[in-house]
């Protein structure tokens, strides 16, 4: 459907539930894809998910130690992201967890642990990524953040204030970078279909949350160049809910 066979992209937050549905969505379309982990092991299981789209070691996918959330480490993998195909062209972003925070018992450490996980990892890992993008006037940055950003929620304060700082943060750096070839965006699922969500709401209908290949869609889209008209948005992905 889309050409990204001259593009690569660095995918992080890759070894988590949509994780291989969205690496999978990439390779399809052409991509190179580059991941940091923070676990090896998740990382080879991530590799071995690819089965018939690898085939064995492919080429086409990097996967390197290093921590989304340290700087020093990012610069130096998206050297070695140059040095492999000389071209860094989209960063998207699906690290994430959820934590219950409650707003009325005003859990500082709680918020923050939850800021840390979402926004200081995106930001880093992020702001790695644009010195390739802006030295050549290209590039595409996709986040996933939450509904729950859009509304506070209860029990949920720590989760919506970081997934709001991180729309704000995406929306700024659109601002700052669109007219230099950059598009900065964010998706938010409400519920997406997987296992731990079947656990926790057993009387639900899970057909009517959004499956990965459907978010995988949308991030995969913001990706491309067709998509150049699109900046600073936050898309809801609800689904039939
Ligand atoms: N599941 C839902 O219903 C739902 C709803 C709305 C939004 N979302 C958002 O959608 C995104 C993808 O969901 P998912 O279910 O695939 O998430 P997930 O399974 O919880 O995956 C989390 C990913 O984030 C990485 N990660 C977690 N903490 C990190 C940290 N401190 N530093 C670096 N990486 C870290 C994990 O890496 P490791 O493997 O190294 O731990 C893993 O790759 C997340 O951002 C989530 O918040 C999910």
């Amino acid at each position: 459907m889309f050409d990204l066979s001259k593009r690569a992209v660095v995918l992080t937050g890759a070894t988590g539930n949509i994780g291989p549905t969205v690496l999978r969505a990439y390779l399809e379309q052409g991509a190179h894809v580059a991941i940091p982990l923070r676990n090896e092991a998740k990382g080879a299981a991530l590799r071995d998910s690819l089965g018939d789209l690898a085939g064995g070691p492919d080429p086409r996918v990097l996967m390197r130690a290093a921590d989304p959330g340290d700087r020093a480490a990012m610069e130096s993998f998206v050297e070695q992201v140059l040095r492999a195909w000389g071209r860094l062209d989209v960063a998207a972003n699906l690290i994430g967890g959820y934590a219950s925070a409650d707003a009325a018992t005003g859990d500082l450490a709680a918020y923050r642990t939850y800021w840390d996980q979402k926004v200081a990892t995106i930001v880093t890992a992020t702001t790695a990524c644009l010195r390739p993008m802006r030295a050549r006037g290209y590039g595409r940055v996709v986040n996933v953040a939450s509904t729950a950003a859009l509304k506070g929620e209860k029990g949920a304060a720590g989760y919506a204030m970081a997934n709001a700082a991180l729309i704000r943060w995406t929306e700024s750096l659109a601002e700052e970078t669109k007219r230099e070839g950059i598009t900065a965006n964010c998706v938010l699922p409400r519920i997406i279909d997987n296992a731990e969500n079947r656990a926790a709401m057993p009387k639900a209908d899970p057909s009517r949350w959004a499956t990965a290949a459907e978010i995988a869609a949308i991030i995969v889209f913001l990706s491309t160049e067709e998509a150049s008209g699109i900046t600073g948005t936050s898309i809801p992905i609800v689904a039939r809910t």
